[in-house]
C-alpha cells in the first residue's frame, strides 16, 4: 500500500476550489501534484493559493506521469467522459464530478472502461456522504418507515438559471438543465436510501421556457453568471421538469425547476411509508413523523452535520490507497443516468419509457 497518493485536479473552477482542493489539502495521505486548467491563470492561481503542485494547461501532458495516482475531474459535463477515460486508460483512478456524463452512452462507456481497466471511477454524488442521508437510509433499512411506497422530491427555485447562455444552458456542453444539474443529486440520493430498487418505467416532461428569451429573462441574482453569454450564447436545456419513476418498490415523483413563475424556493425530499414518513431538507436536517399509542409523533433528531464534499474526497483517497471501489462507484451513477435519459426520452416522445 502506498503511503502517499499523488493527485491532479483537472479544472480549477468553483467546485475544485470549494470542495476537492481543500479536501485533498486536509488529507494526510494525498498530495496535489498538478493543478490543470485550460485557463492558465486559474491553474497558476491555484499553485499560488495552495502553495503546492505544478500548473499545467493541458491534461494530456500529465497522462503518462508514473508518479500520478489519481485525478479529480472538475470540468464541465462535456469533458467528464473524455478526461476520465483517458486517465483510466493510463492507469489512474478517477473522482469525476456529477453528473457522470451528458448522455447515457457516455456514462456506459465510462463504466465499461472502469471495469475493463480495473481503475476506480467514483462520481461526485456527495449526498451519499451526508450524515442525514445515511441516518435516513439506516432508518428505512430498520423498518422505521414500514413500507416506503412513495418518495417525492421538490427542487424548485423561482429564478435561478445559472450562467445564462453559457456552458450550463447549452445542451452540447451540459447534456441538460435542471434535471441533470440538480435532479441528479435528488434521484441518486433517493436510490441510495432505497437501496437501489429495480426501475420499471419512467415518465416525464422537461420544459425549456423561461430562459429562451435570454435578453428579457428577469432575475435578482445569477450563479455562475461569469460563465454566461446572454448576447451570443445558447439556451436549449430544461429550466423545469416533472417526472414519475416506477420501481419494484416505491414510486418516485419530482418537480424540479431552475426557474418557474412561482415565487418559492423548495428543496426537500419526502419519504412516505405506511409506518412513518420523513421530510429531509436538502443539505440539512430531517423530521420523522409517525403515530404511536394513539398519538402523532414528530421527531427532529439533532446530530453533527458533516462536510459531505470533504468526506467524499477523503474516502476516495483512502479507496485509491487500498484499491477498493466505494459507494460512489460509476455503476450507481449509470443507474441514475438511465433514469435521467428515460425522463428526457419520455419528454421528447410524450410517452412512458419502459426500462
Ligand atoms: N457536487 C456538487 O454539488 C457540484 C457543485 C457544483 C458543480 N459541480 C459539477 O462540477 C463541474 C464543474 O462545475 P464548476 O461550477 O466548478 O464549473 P467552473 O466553470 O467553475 O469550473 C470548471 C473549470 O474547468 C476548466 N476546464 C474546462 N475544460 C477543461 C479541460 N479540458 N482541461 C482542464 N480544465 C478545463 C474551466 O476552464 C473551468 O475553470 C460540473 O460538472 C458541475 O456539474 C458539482
Amino acid at each position: 500500500m502506498k503511503e502517499k497518493i499523488n493527485v491532479a485536479v483537472i479544472g480549477c473552477g468553483t467546485i475544485a476550489n470549494s470542495a476537492h482542493i481543500p479536501a485533498y489539502m486536509a488529507s494526510p495521505i494525498a498530495e496535489i501534484k498538478y493543478f490543470c486548467d485550460i485557463i492558465p491563470e486559474r491553474a497558476d492561481a491555484a499553485v499560488q493559493k495552495y502553495g503546492c503542485g505544478t500548473a499545467v494547461y493541458d491534461y494530456k501532458q500529465i497522462l503518462d506521469d508514473p508518479d500520478l495516482d489519481a485525478v479529480s475531474v472538475c470540468t464541465h459535463n462535456d469533458m467528464h467522459s473524455v478526461i476520465a477515460i483517458d486517465f483510466m486508460r493510463r492507469g489512474k483512478d478517477v473522482l469525476c464530478e456529477k453528473p457522470a456524463a451528458r448522455i447515457l452512452p457516455e456514462a456506459l462507456e465510462m463504466e465499461r472502461v472502469s471495469y475493463e481497466t480495473g481503475r476506480i471511477l467514483s462520481i461526485g454524488v456527495c449526498n451519499r456522504y451526508a450524515n442525514s442521508v445515511n441516518r435516513i437510509k439506516k432508518m428505512i433499512e430498520a423498518g422505521d418507515l414500514g413500507d416506503v411506497y412513495h418518495v417525492y422530491a421538490s427542487f424548485r427555485a423561482h429564478r435561478s438559471i445559472p450562467g445564462l447562455g453559457g456552458d450550463f444552458t447549452t445542451f452540447a456542453c451540459s447534456g441538460g438543465g435542471a434535471l441533470i444539474d440538480w435532479g441528479v443529486h435528488y434521484i441518486d440520493l433517493i436510490m441510495y436510501c432505497l437501496n437501489d430498487p429495480k426501475v420499471l418505467n419512467c415518465s416525464g416532461e422537461a420544459f425549456c421556457k423561461l430562459g429562451v428569451d435570454m435578453k428579457n429573462y428577469t432575475y435578482t441574482s445569477m450563479w455562475a453568471e461569469n460563465t454566461g453569454d446572454k448576447e451570443n450564447g445558447t439556451y436549449d436545456v430544461d429550466d423545469s421538469v416533472v417526472g414519475l419513476i416506477r420501481t419494484d418498490r416505491a414510486v418516485i415523483s419530482f418537480n424540479g425547476a431552475w426557474a418557474q413563475n412561482i415565487g418559492i424556493n423548495e428543496t426537500f425530499i419526502d419519504f412516505m411509508g405506511d409506518k412513518g414518513g420523513i421530510r429531509l431538507q436538502y443539505c440539512g436536517g430531517f423530521t420523522y413523523y409517525t403515530a404511536k399509542d394513539g398519538a402523532l409523533l414528530e421527531v427532529k433528531p439533532s446530530y453533527t452535520m458533516n462536510d459531505m464534499h470533504r468526506d467524499e474526497v477523503l474516502d476516495f483517497v483512502e479507496c485509491v490507497q487500498k484499491g477498493t471501489r466505494n459507494r460512489n462507484d460509476i455503476r450507481y451513477a449509470v443507474g441514475t443516468s438511465k433514469i435521467m435519459q428515460a425522463i428526457y426520452d419520455s419528454s421528447a416522445a410524450h410517452k412512458e419509457i419502459v426500462l
